[in-house]
């Protein structure tokens, strides 16, 4: 039996439009994904849309639609951004689904039952736009606004009975976690910025919400619904089927942006300490997608829109250029300029070009088949060898952007070799070298392709059906793995356009 992995995004706020940073996030934890199924694990991935709250309701109070009537049409879009970037999930949950409600109020009751929630009254600030309760330290004041230092949102004082969840207790538990478990939040200085805000001391959180309708109902409750974000969060329980059979839960890692680092790192794993259900190993928080300097986000308006961008560049050209050029965990300003850069740079003057003459010799002299290598010189190995080892240890620490570097620097080594052997003038002169030459970097290409599956899925597979490998079965097994001899190849198109 396969290995099992479980990897989530956040489920997004179906509010508005998607945007370049959901994509972002989405795109890095579709490039793990399959990075995993690259490694050979049975791979679940989820994702989907975070429909109840306060900040959906009044969402569609303004376009004059039931909550319902708007989350299905805007869930809608999410559902189809993950066609339109090419997402292997696995599942696509939305939190109004039936099986999301029952998972939801059945772990609400564990926690009841357990003494861990009680009724009081709320008083203090609110953020509609995070769904997030601030204390007057977390506040600012600008032009007479109060606002969230963290994420400059507006918040309001709110005043409403609400049962309460008593996550003061998990001070110490959550503290003795994040040091026994340092892989528990990545990167570190996400799991610094936790450990010193526990540290802090924790106040009660309140978990209900009384002054609208929009959300699942707290169990023998007539007037509460459960807040957003405990809702929210087990999404990542209900696609498992936790309280069912066969769960895959535990999660192996849930991919955040760091603006919900807070209720991921802190929140959840009180929640579970508290139902006594095991904790996800990894909670990666990845930085902003900027838009000059401030973050991209849906109630800025500063957004650059995922679908354009894509329909002029090409899908797996952005999802290069994010994954590569954003150092995966920290923030990144995104152009059109460097995006431009980069695919001419890489893509079509890197690995487009050493394709394209390796594949023009091969059809001239080798009627497009694999040539015999032999003989093949001492050195030859070294340039089929690739730095496999190298990458799974850019992966096992999340850098994802490390391991494109690798791969497009093996991809230079490859064209270097290539340029110093001149295959082209050694064909000329009939020069039997000129197998071996094609041979190796037939070869590397085909590893090249293997590996950037990940992050090209579908110019890696048209690629690696020319190279007459079977696209069902991509696996780093295949690295070590030569095409056969005298195989028959079909000649690739031309790969990646240049810009200008
Ligand atoms: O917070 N750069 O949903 P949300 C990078 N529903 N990533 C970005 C980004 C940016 N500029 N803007 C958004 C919610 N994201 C909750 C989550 S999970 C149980 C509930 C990404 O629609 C990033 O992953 O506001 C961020 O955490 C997420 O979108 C927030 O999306
Ligand atoms: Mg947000």
């Amino acid at each position: 039996m396969k290995k099992k992995y479980y990897i989530t995004t956040p489920i997004y706020y179906p509010s508005a439009k998607p945007h370049m940073g959901h994509a972002y996030s989405s795109i890095s934890a579709d490039f793990i994904a399959r990075y995993k199924r690259l490694e050979g694990y049975d791979v679940k991935f989820v994702t989907g849309t975070d429909e109840h709250g306060q900040k959906i309701q009044k969402s569609a109070d303004k376009r004059k639609l039931s909550p319902n009537v708007f989350c299905n049409e805007i869930s809608k879009v999410f559902l189809d951004l993950t066609k339109t970037l090419n997402l292997s999930n696995t599942d696509f949950i939305r939190t109004t689904e039936d099986r999301h409600h029952k998972t939801v109020q059945k772990l609400w009751k564990i926690l009841e039952e357990k003494k861990f929630i009680y009724l009081s009254k709320y008083s203090g600030w609110y953020s509609v736009s995070d769904e997030a309760f601030y204390t007057e330290s977390e506040i600012i004041e600008k032009d007479n606004i109060k606002l969230s230092v963290a994420s400059g949102s507006a918040v309001e004082w709110v005043e409403e009975e609400s049962y309460f969840f008593k996550l003061s207790q998990f001070q110490n538990l959550l503290i003795k976690h994040y040091e026994d478990n340092p892989e528990f939040i990545q990167p570190s200085s996400r799991r610094n910025e936790v450990m010193s805000f526990v540290k802090g001391g924790l106040n009660d959180l309140s978990i209900s919400r009384n002054s609208f309708k929009w959300g699942i109902s707290v169990p023998n409750s007539k007037d509460h619904i459960i807040y957003v974000w405990l809702d929210a969060l087990t999404n990542y329980l209900t696609a498992t089927n936790y309280f069912d059979e066969n769960s895959s839960w535990p999660a192996d890692v849930h991919i955040i942006g760091k603006d919900i680092l807070r209720f991921h790192a802190v929140y959840w794993p009180a929640f579970l300490l508290a139902a006594e259900i095991p904790l996800p190993k990894t909670i990666f928080g990845h930085g902003w997608i900027l838009s000059g300097d401030e973050k991209m986000s849906k109630s800025k308006g500063n957004i650059l829109d995922p679908i354009e961008v894509v329909n002029e560049f090409g899908l797996d050209e952005i999802r290069y250029y994010l994954m590569k050029e954003v150092m995966y965990g920290l923030d990144g300003n995104i152009n059109i300029d460097n995006l431009k850069n980069c695919i001419n740079s890489d893509l079509a003057n890197n690995i487009g070009n050493l394709s394209q003459r390796i594949f023009v010799l091969i059809n001239k002299y080798f009627s497009c088949k694999v040539p015999d290598p032999k003989p093949l010189l001492k050195d030859d190995q070294k340039f089929m060898d690739c730095p496999v080892e190298g990458l799974r240890k850019s992966m096992d620490s999340f850098e994802i952007h490390n391991y494109i570097r690798e791969v497009i620097s093996y991809s230079s080594k490859i064209n270097k070799f290539v340029n110093d052997e001149e295959p082209w003038t050694k064909a000329k002169n009939s020069d039997p070298r000129v197998g071996t030459i094609l041979y190796i970097a037939l070869n590397a290409l085909k590893n090249i392709f293997i590996l950037l599956h990940p992050v090209m899925p579908s110019k890696s597979e048209y690629y690696l059906s020319c190279l007459n490998v079977d696209t069902k079965n991509i696996s780093l097994e295949l690295i070590n793995k030569n095409l056969p001899i005298n195989v028959e190849l079909k000649m690739p198109g031309l790969m990646f356009k240049k810009y200008i």
